[in-house]
């Protein structure tokens, strides 16, 4: 895979976002997917693909436990552009046991609880839904925690078996709030109250002027405060 990762950054040097989605697209038909959680970073990435009518997968993994505003966004995308996106599941018998035998507010009590939640509710669906799939596309920013700081525009995935592609890597929080006001895209308003990260809702608060973007995740933790997805 290293060197698969290698030829790709060559051959996508100076290409801009939407060459590289098309490059990706022809490189490897029916094995790229994008992953989106309906976030600012996400719509921008949406829309690059989109409204280029790049063959590209969509997808979220809907946890059964996102807020209402989230599920606002997916159905506004939906009409905006015409489409429809795969929605991966938790696996029912693995979220009927966490539910029977912790209750709903389990990963309220340690690190591990919320490990086992997230394991099953994100990385388990993540994994179906990347089965197939050569390479990986995300929304992630290098700004958005020091975890992410070194994170590249390719890098290895190896836990999922492909390389993962991050096309906003060295966007701004700026660069991204133009992008999305200029083309007119949906986005969660959730955004507009503090909620520069959103996920789960029971695991999702706003932040402080001040604290870091993703303060607000898991914020009782003192962790990475990364779900496994990424590190
Ligand atoms: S997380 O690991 O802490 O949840 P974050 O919310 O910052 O990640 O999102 C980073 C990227 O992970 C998103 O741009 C998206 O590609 C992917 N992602 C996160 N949550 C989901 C989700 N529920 N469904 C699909 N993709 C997601
Ligand atoms: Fe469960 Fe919270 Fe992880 Fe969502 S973010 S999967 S509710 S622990």
């Amino acid at each position: 895979m290293q060197n698969e990762l290698e030829r790709i950054q060559t051959e996508t040097e100076g290409f801009s976002i939407e060459q590289t989605l098309q490059y990706l697209a022809e490189q490897f038909p029916n094995q790229v997917a994008f992953s989106t959680s309906f976030g600012e970073e996400d719509q921008v990435v949406t829309d690059f693909i989109l409204k280029n009518n790049i063959p590209i997968r969509i997808f979220t993994l809907d946890t059964g436990r996102l807020f209402k505003e989230t599920y606002d966004v997916f159905y506004k995308t939906e009409l905006k552009y015409n489409t429809k996106i795969e929605t991966y599941f938790p696996d029912t018998k693995q979220v009927e046991e966490l539910m029977t035998q912790k209750g709903p507010m389990s990963f309220y009590d340690s690190v591990e609880n919320r490990k086992e939640c997230c394991n099953i509710r994100k990385i388990e669906p993540l994994k179906r839904a990347l089965a197939d799939v050569k390479v990986w596309i995300t929304g992630l920013r290098a700004e958005q925690s020091e975890n992410r700081h070194d994170f590249a525009r390719f890098q290895l995935a190896p836990q999922f078996n492909c390389i993962k592609y991050n096309p906003l890597i060295e966007w701004t929080y700026d660069e991204m709030k133009t992008y999305i006001q200029q083309n007119g895209i949906p986005y969660n308003v959730l955004h507009d109250k503090g909620f520069l990260s959103i996920g789960c809702a029971p695991c999702t608060r706003a932040i402080r002027e001040g604290e870091d973007i993703r303060a607000g995740r898991w914020w009782w933790e003192i962790s990475k405060k990364e779900c496994g997805l990424h590190g």
